[in-house]
């Protein structure tokens, strides 16, 4: 059957009841994991490439199920890594670019302020809304393909300015000292409050407690756009409000916390969202300074782009000596953990610690970079 992607978007733009399409300046798309989409995910992209379809647009892709060269290192067993190599060859014969990571803007997928894009993965979705300020719905990945393919997306949502209005005050009255606190008041603003635009009184503008916070926001609700004092100076005109207290934070830090100590772990897993230069740069030179060399194998999750450019400036070879790896393409909620003979792990990331439990059924501790610095 002949794929018409028009038609398709005017089916959903109907059903939307949205005015129009918008013409989109790029796409993410997620759902690149076999352990997420198995078959029918390729039967989908085999369906795309037969009938010679090709985006329209640059469009990056979400972490893949494995490190695409080191697969065989991370445990992955090679009827998984067939399975996933054809999924990403797939995509890059419609056009798509094999970033294999959940970060696009580091790694040249950046919308111009206002513009509109389709991306899925939600927790860039958070991110190009909110920190960018680019329009994005939170796509799934069969939608934000179609988009890609269309040059176009359904003008409903998030990209009409009078849905990107804050309707929630959250008056934040914990210390938020890491990116784990950061993400916790994420996630517990959402677990309140899924579907609402929060405006904080304040937050941490350091890049990873911000990564951190828009991973988390969409993890336990389906929040897509926050914004921050003083950059929003609406906080008095919004009637609903939510309190965080330092009480909340603890408690869902020890909910979401199964394991009780990082020594226990099979492995520590730093990178959810992906981890940018200059976070494994800070990360290595902390680690370097304390000489540390952890019996725990760590993993660092970012795109090969940047794991690239972490050869390049010498840091690949430091982290080496010191029992780290840095992953590229993947991401340890993506990847396929009971082949793995992975149990326990600690991670830096409350979206990790939430979907590692529900998804794997591991055990998780919940440690903030530093923490794992100091336990090392
Ligand atoms: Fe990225 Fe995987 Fe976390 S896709 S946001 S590292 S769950």
């Amino acid at each position: 059957m002949e794929i018409n992607v028009i038609e398709i978007l005017e089916k959903l733009k109907e059903a939307l009841e949205a005015e129009k399409l918008v013409r989109i300046s790029s796409a993410h798309v997620s759902g690149i994991s076999y352990f997420n989409v198995g078959e029918a995910g390729i039967d989908f992209l085999e369906k795309l490439v037969n009938e010679c379809l090709k985006v329209k647009v640059p469009t990056t892709i979400n972490p893949a199920g494995m490190d695409l060269e080191k697969w065989h290192e991370m445990g992955i067993p090679s009827w998984f890594a067939k399975r996933q190599i054809k999924i990403i060859e797939l995509l890059k014969t419609i056009g798509a670019s094999p970033t294999c990571t959940c970060t696009p803007y580091l790694v040249g997928n950046v919308p111009r302020r206002g513009s509109h894009v389709a991306w899925a993965e939600s927790s860039a979705v958070v991110y190009a809304n909110s920190i960018i300020g680019a329009k994005t719905n939170r796509e799934g990945g069969p939608s934000s393909i179609l988009a890609a393919i269309a040059g176009y997306t359904v003008c409903s949502g998030y990209h009409l300015d009078e849905n990107r209005i804050p309707n929630l005050k959250v008056k934040v009255k914990a210390k938020i000292g890491s990116e784990v606190d950061q993400g916790l008041l994420g996630y517990i603003v959402a677990q309140r409050h899924p579907t609402a635009i929060p405006l904080f009184d304040k937050i941490t503008l350091k890049h990873m407690h911000l990564k951190s916070m828009c991973a988390a926001l969409a993890t336990s609700g389906q929040i897509a756009l926050f914004s921050w004092l003083p950059r929003c100076g609406q906080y008095s005109k919004i009637a609903d409000k939510t309190v965080i207290d330092q009480s909340d934070i603890s408690l869902t830090r020890e909910k979401l916390s199964t394991l009780s100590e990082i020594s226990d772990s099979d492995v520590i897993y730093l990178g959810c969202p992906h981890l940018s230069l200059q976070e494994i740069a800070s990360f290595t030179k902390l680690l370097c300074r304390k000489n540390a060399k952890p019996k725990i194998k760590i993993w660092l999750g970012t795109s090969r782009e940047i794991y690239r450019k972490c050869i390049r400036i010498g840091i690949l070879e430091k982290l080496k000596k010191r029992n780290v790896e840095i992953i590229c393409d993947t991401c340890i909620v993506v990847a396929p953990l009971k082949h793995m003979g992975i149990k326990c792990i600690t991670v830096n990331s409350v979206k990790a610690a939430h979907y590692l439990r529900k998804l794997h059924n591991v055990k998780v501790h919940l440690a903030s970079m530093e923490e794992i610095i100091n336990a090392c």
